[in-house]
């Protein structure tokens, strides 16, 4: 579903070199479930970025679904994501001149789907926002723009899901539903899920947790607190 060869990100910054990311491998099945964690500045967002085909690495290559993505032109990636991946941005990025409902709709018509307003609607409901459809994201707290966006990254079920820091404005009772829903969503629909998280206890609920540091993975380990058993299909 994923495959990760030698990533390695690097930024001209005051005429050096900053490397953010270096040689980062790993493989991901179908249906995985995956976290990565790290301290703040580690690199978890330019990887996530880069695994979804947002960025393009200064060397190695990405497989998204077989698809090998740097070889990709930036709309061929567009459409790559809009067939298979559902992301949740670390802020966000809600457009700001759409309500919450409206928001949620643009994966379903970027692919042409008409009539996705219940869809849609269903979802806002099922992240605790039924009455909240008709608001704009700055009509919204942080936590709401994050269960938005949750919303938003299921609409077109993907088959990988991204999730940056997806609990990292939560309380803990509507953590637990979002946790909920993640996992409900690999359980049903056999969705990769490849979360950044700083909360150990959701990256143990994931089978195996990546640990990088200064762009580097220095830990490759599989949990035993995993939850969710894939379906095997
Ligand atoms: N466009 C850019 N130009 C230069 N440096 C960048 C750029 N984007 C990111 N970086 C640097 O890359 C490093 C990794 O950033 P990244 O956002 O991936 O960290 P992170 O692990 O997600 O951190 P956090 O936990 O705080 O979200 C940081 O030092 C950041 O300053
Ligand atoms: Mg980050």
């Amino acid at each position: 579903m994923l495959k990760v060869e030698n990533l390695t990100k690097s930024y001209a910054s005051a005429g050096r070199q900053l490397t953010v990311l270096e040689s980062v491998s790993f493989e991901l099945q179908p249906g995985d479930t995956f976290s990565i964690v790290g301290p703040s500045g580690s690199g978890k967002t330019t990887l996530l970025g880069l695994c979804a085909g947002l960025d393009r690495a200064s060397s190695g290559s990405v497989w998204l679904n077989g698809i090998q993505l740097d070889t990709l032109s930036e709309d061929q990636r567009a459409a790559v994501r809009n067939e298979y991946v559902g992301f949740i941005f670390q802020n966000f990025q809600l457009l700001p001149t759409l309500t919450a409902l409206e928001n949620v709709l643009v994966p379903l018509e970027l692919r042409g789907i008409q009539g996705g307003e219940k869809t849609a609607q269903n979802l806002l409901e099922r992240v605790g926002l039924a009455g909240r459809g008709h608001h704009y994201p700055t009509q919204l707290s942080g936590g709401e723009q994050q269960r938005v966006s949750l919303a938003r990254a299921f609409a077109n079920r993907p088959k990988i899901l991204f999730a940056d820091e997806p609990t990292g404005n939560l309380d803990a009772d509507t953590s637990a539903t979002v946790v909920e829903l993640l996992f409900e969503l690999n359980r049903e629909a056999g969705t990769t899920l490849v979360l950044v998280t700083h909360d150990l206890e959701l990256a143990a609920k994931t089978q195996r947790v990546v640990r990088i540091k200064g762009g580097t993975v220095v830990s490759d380990s599989f949990s035993d607190r995993a939850i969710a058993p894939t379906p095997t299909s």
